[in-house]
């Protein structure tokens, strides 16, 4: 990405820079969990200039969400409370309608609140949380998108997504409301806002042609900040909700996601004695990337996982044994936050707090 794209990677003085004006230390920045970034140095400057900013991110609501996407909002949620910023979250019902072909629009429609809940329980300010959903809020997106359509090319399409003669053209319109959303912000405060994206590697794409076509509609190019995608429990590929085995979603019975932990692929020897012998690889393991990205807050504990792996002193099995139970408490207290939001689910909607943008649309007689 960093070479074709022209993405940055993070560097040490741009962690600096973010820890300090957040007044905090983050694991996911110093383990480079994110990693590189366009204009978060801009971005960063506005902020102190006292321009008005903001965070937007989002979700294609296919099914439960499993623990990758959590990685990106926990991070979200570390910067809205640090500086204060309020965040445009996009649950893309229609998106995910129009990718799979056994879901109707109205599942993935439900998904969306029960996605919700999932925010709530990371403990995003519903104050400072606007949750919009494409289905049901298109007035809100349409206003920009009518301007963001015209200025992107089929051809431009193709070559950034991929799609052919028949891919369907919901498909094809979709990236118009992704791009929209980056500029919605300025839309609703009716003043130049700087959005800061959290958001997987996967999802640069769409920034590109926001940031290409940003300037000409009036609006700041959207920055971003980008993660790593956290493996899945098999022995390769992301976590996904396409290999549901691999991955530990937020609503598996705490002790299926144990289980699931218990039967993971390692980078360990194929028997105890080897591994004592010749010692683990925990740069190929997904449990001990679970460990990094994140179940150990604790650097030095990290690295003595890792060199204890390593040297063969630490067995998978026990490994995978603490990680289980790590995991098990964790599902319990999240099941139990995500519950308590269930009556709550209103406040964290846009419709219950913005009206529409309406600009250029009608000119006054
Ligand atoms: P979706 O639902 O595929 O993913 C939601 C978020 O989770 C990230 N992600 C992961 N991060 C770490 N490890 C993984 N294994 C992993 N898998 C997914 C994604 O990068 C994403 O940040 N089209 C989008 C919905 C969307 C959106 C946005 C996402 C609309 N507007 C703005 C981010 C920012 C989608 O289907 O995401």
């Amino acid at each position: 990405m960093v070479k074709i794209f022209g993405a940055k990677p993070l560097t040490e003085n741009e962690v600096r820079n973010l820890e300090r004006i957040a007044g905090d230390s983050n694991i996911m920045l110093r383990r480079r969990v994110f990693y590189s970034h366009r204009d978060l140095d801009v971005y960063l400057d506005m902020y102190e200039k006292g321009f008005r900013c903001s965070l937007y991110t989002g979700r294609g609501p296919s099914g439960s969400t499993h623990l990758g996407h959590i990685l990106p909002w926990i991070f979200t949620k570390w910067l809205q409370d640090r500086l204060g910023l309020e965040l445009f979250f996009q649950m893309t019902d229609d998106e995910k309608f129009w990718h799979d072909e056994r879901l109707d629009i109205s599942e993935s429609n439900r998904y969306a609140y029960e996605n919700i809940l999932d925010l709530a329980a990371i403990g995003l300010d519903h104050r400072k949380t606007h949750v919009i959903v494409d289905s049901e809020d298109i007035a809100f997106l349409y206003p920009i998108a009518v301007k963001v359509a015209k200025k992107i090319t089929f051809s431009t399409q193709k070559a950034t997504f991929g799609f052919t003669d028949s891919t369907n053209i919901g498909l094809i319109f979709y990236p118009v409301l992704q791009i929209s959303t980056s500029f919605l912000p300025s839309e609703l405060y009716k003043e130049e806002t700087y959005v800061l994206i959290p958001a997987g590697i996967d999802q640069d794409p769409y920034w590109r042609i926001a940031r290409d076509i940003a300037t000409s509609l009036g609006y700041p190019k959207p920055s971003q900040i980008h993660n790593k995608l956290l493996p899945g429990l098999g022995p390769e590929g992301k976590m996904s909700s396409s290999k549901p085995e691999t991955a530990i979603y937020t609503t598996d019975p705490p002790e299926v996601g144990a289980q699931k932990i218990m039967r993971a692929f390692t980078g360990g020897q194929p028997t105890v004695e080897l591994q004592k012998k010749l010692g683990g690889n925990p740069d190929r393991c997904s449990v001990y990337k679970m460990y990094e990205m994140l179940f150990e807050d604790d650097d030095t504990k990290l690295l003595d996982r890792y060199w204890k792996c390593k040297t063969g002193a630490l067995i998978c099995g026990d490994c995978k044994a603490d990680l289980a139970s790590r995991v098990r408490r964790f599902l319990v207290d999240f099941q139990k936050r995500r519950e308590a939001a269930r009556d709550n689910i209103e406040l964290y909607l846009l419709r219950t707090k913005f009206e529409p943008p309406k600009h250029n649309m009608r000119k006054p007689l």
